[in-house]
């Protein structure tokens, strides 16, 4: 019999059906959409693959090759994996565990009552993955595939079969966070033509198994923290619902006037330097300058006055309101007398002052009384400031206010705006900021990720 291991609850582990080189073996947990595609796809590469359901349905109908889901030939590999002996299906998640070398959890990870996560289906899975754990002598990898909040793998499935194995992570057993990217309907033609394979890892050892699993349709997996790996799936999502909204609401913006948004968006997505790039996409300080706020104002205007309706877009101005509260209210928490801003322009090589976002931090530090030493490369006490000081003023009340004391605040070095001051602030990157950064002994809230590397203990970042 094929599904020889259904309804299976016997103590012993299953013995296996084939050895297939040295191909690690597979036990899958929750045979839904993730599972069902996981089984037929890797027993497909040849691996041993056990998979694991409460659903009996799921169970039978995986176990004789049938797909419990709508997906473009899905059945025809999980029927081959049953014909190969490949596939075998099971209740008994202990046993299973025992029987493989690895464990991927696909189990469903629903809404709680209060919106956030329901991990009991984590959790119980997790409890007998430690049981099957402890049966065994050799090393195990557990992999999390479930889109869980960040934190969770560590937090709330390690623990777990920690204590039900009786043995620590690292030690018997490691762990791996695998998000799952495929796009369902095309989910297993994603599967070997991945746009990234993500390995989040506790140990090399770990990463290493689960990279020898996906090299035949990914050489080049991004090994990263279990954290990271979590987070990027979310991410990802989030990113993928703001590029759709946008589109839409271009649409919505093209339609009444007449422009054809297709013809639009045909255009915008061959810019590959700037729009459909990593430009733009690292967390840093606020958007600024001459152009952007200016663009957005005009763009939501248009909407307003055309009755339609853009929520993404009218609130990119509220979301920059609040990087640059973020960064006001963090130079007060230093309750700092004395600020050194280093970079007043929104960007490094200009000496264009309009809507450079940390000239509202240094009005609301300039309101509460808090002295502020500026410098800049590209502005000096001799550039001429009434123009861009014509702009200030008429800006928000706080800029008015502010405008007639910059010139003063305007220091010609580096050393001259952080001498008696009790914290920097950092708006542009450059090697003489990093260092200065680096040198003192000041509090640094630095918003452009002055580091690559390690960053000083005293820089800390908005987003970072
Ligand atoms: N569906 C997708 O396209 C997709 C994509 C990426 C990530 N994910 C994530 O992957 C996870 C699984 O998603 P899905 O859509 O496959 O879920 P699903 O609800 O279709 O399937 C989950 C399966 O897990 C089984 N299960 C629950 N607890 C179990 C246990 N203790 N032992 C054995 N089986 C158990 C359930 O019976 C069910 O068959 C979720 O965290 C989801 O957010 C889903």
């Amino acid at each position: 019999m094929l599904n020889a291991a259904i309804n299976s609850n016997a103590a012993t582990p299953l013995a296996p059906l084939h050895i297939v080189g040295e191909k690690p073996s597979i036990s899958i947990v929750g045979l839904g959409y993730v599972g069902a595609v996981s089984t037929a796809c890797l027993s497909s590469l040849g691996h041993r693959i056990v998979g694991v359901d409460l659903d009996e349905t799921k169970i039978a109908q995986i176990g004789e090759g049938k797909a419990p889901i709508h997906e473009a030939n899905l059945e025809k590999l999980l029927s081959e994996g049953v014909d190969a002996q490949l596939i075998t299906t099971t209740n008994d998640l202990v046993d299973a565990v025992a029987d493989t070398d690895v464990t991927f959890v696909s189990v469903g990870t629903p809404t709680s009552e209060d919106g956030g996560c329901d991990y009991r289906f984590i959790e119980s899975a997790a409890r007998s993955i430690g049981e099957g754990i402890a049966l065994k002598s050799d090393f195990h990898v557990v992999v999390m595939r479930c889109s869980i909040p960040p934190g969770t793998t560590m937090r709330v499935m390690t623990p777990i079969i920690e204590e039900y194995s009786g043995k620590k992570l690292g030690d018997g057993f490691g762990v791996c966070f695998n998000p799952e990217f495929l796009r369902e309907g095309v989910a297993v033609a994603d599967f070997y033509a991945p746009p990234k394979t993500v390995i989040g890892a506790t140990c090399e050892k770990s990463a290493d198994i689960l990279k020898s699993v996906y090299s035949p349709v990914d050489d080049t997996p991004i090994i990263t923290s279990i954290e990271t790996a979590e987070m990027v799936k979310y991410v990802d999502n989030v990113w993928h619902a703001a590029k759709v909204c946008f589109a839409n609401e271009v649409g919505r913006l093209c339609k009444p006037l007449n422009v054809d948004s297709h013809d639009v968006m045909d255009v915008f997505v061959q810019d590959t330097k700037l729009n459909l790039s990593p430009y733009y996409l690292k967390p840093g300080f606020a958007y600024g300058g001459s152009c952007l706020p200016k663009e957005v104002r005009a763009v939501t205007h248009i909407a307003k006055g055309l009755g339609v309706s853009l929520p993404m877009i009218e609130n990119l101005d509220v979301s920059n309101k609040a990087h640059i509260d973020a960064a006001t209210q963090m130079a007060e928490a230093t309750q700092a007398k004395t600020v050194a801003v280093l970079g007043l322009a929104f960007k490094p090589g200009t000496d264009d002052l309009r809507e450079s976002p940390i000239l509202e931090v240094i009005a609301d530090l300039h309101a509460k009384g808090i002295k502020v030493q500026i410098h800049d490369p590209a502005i000096t006490t001799q550039t001429p400031l009434a123009g861009q000081l014509a702009y200030v003023q008429h800006g928000s009340s706080g800029l008015r206010d502010v405008a007639p004391a910059l010139p003063e605040m305007i220091c010609e070095n580096i050393e001259g705006a952080v001498q008696n001051a009790d914290a920097i602030l950092v708006t542009q990157k450059n090697k003489a900021y990093a260092t200065a950064a680096k040198e003192s002994t000041l509090p640094v809230i630095d918003l452009v990720r002055l580091f690559d590397g390690e960053t000083p203990e005293n820089c800390t970042g908005i987003g970072w």
